[in-house]
């Protein structure tokens, strides 16, 4: 890992101030998931379709979007699919900006949303790295930042939205404790399910509120 890279990434962070954008309604979103788990739920939620056509992204990377309508709302989600040599879901920051750079660029999004799970100490401040057990560097970065939420993506999101002006949110459901008793990955892969279907929940809800609403609303 590079280290922690705290972002106060909890609440709706919708920054454009008082220009005329932010008082347009909501039109686009694009919700980034790093986990299959995590977004199949929601592709059924709001029967959202995925593309077949590949022109979105460039040709070959395994990023899954899918897409559909929620009322007056386009929702994209982009999912960065399974590593093409390991089979295994693309986690952490290098993926998520290179999708959230990819999905800005193609879909123009008005709002970013970055759903997923993470570790968690107590409600707050939401701290990125790519490793999902806590290194000894880590934890101080972490405990120097108040940072009580430990995720593999949000950071790397904040940056990519900031960097192209569009204001993102984070919606994280916490799978383990990261200072309890069990092992990190043992708790997690016990709760993932189970607190997916919060996270698909919060997310739902997100829409619903989200939906007619500007980002100055946010
Ligand atoms: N996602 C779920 N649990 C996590 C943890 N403990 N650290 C980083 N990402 C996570």
């Amino acid at each position: 890992t590079n280290g922690e890279h705290p972002s106060a990434a909890i609440e709706a962070d919708a920054t454009g101030g008082a220009d005329e954008a932010t008082r347009q309604p909501i039109s686009t979103v694009v919700i980034i998931i790093a986990m299959q788990t995590e977004a199949l739920p929601l592709v059924s939620k709001f029967q959202l379709s995925e593309d077949t056509d590949g022109i979105l992204f460039p040709k070959g990377v395994p990023w899954v979007r899918y897409h559909g309508k929620y009322k007056d709302l386009n929702i994209n989600l982009v999912w960065p699919g399974k590593d093409l040599l390991l089979g295994v879901d693309s986690v952490g920051t290098v993926s998520a900006s290179l999708v959230t750079y990819a999905s800005i660029q193609a879909l123009k999004p008005d709002l970013v949303i970055n759903a997923g799970t993470a570790g968690g100490f107590k409600l707050g401040r939401l701290s990125t790295g790519d490793s999902l057990d806590m290194s000894p560097y880590d934890e101080g970065a972490i405990l120097a930042n108040d940072a009580v939420i430990k995720d593999m993506e949000g950071a790397a999101v904040a940056y990519v939205a900031d960097l192209l002006s569009v204001p993102a949110i984070f919606i994280k459901a916490v799978t383990d404790i990261i200072d309890g008793e069990k092992p990190t990955a043992e708790e997690f892969l016990q709760n993932l399910v189970a607190v997916t279907a919060n996270l698909d929940q919060a997310v739902t809800q997100a829409i619903y509120f989200i939906n007619g609403r500007c980002l100055s609303d946010l």
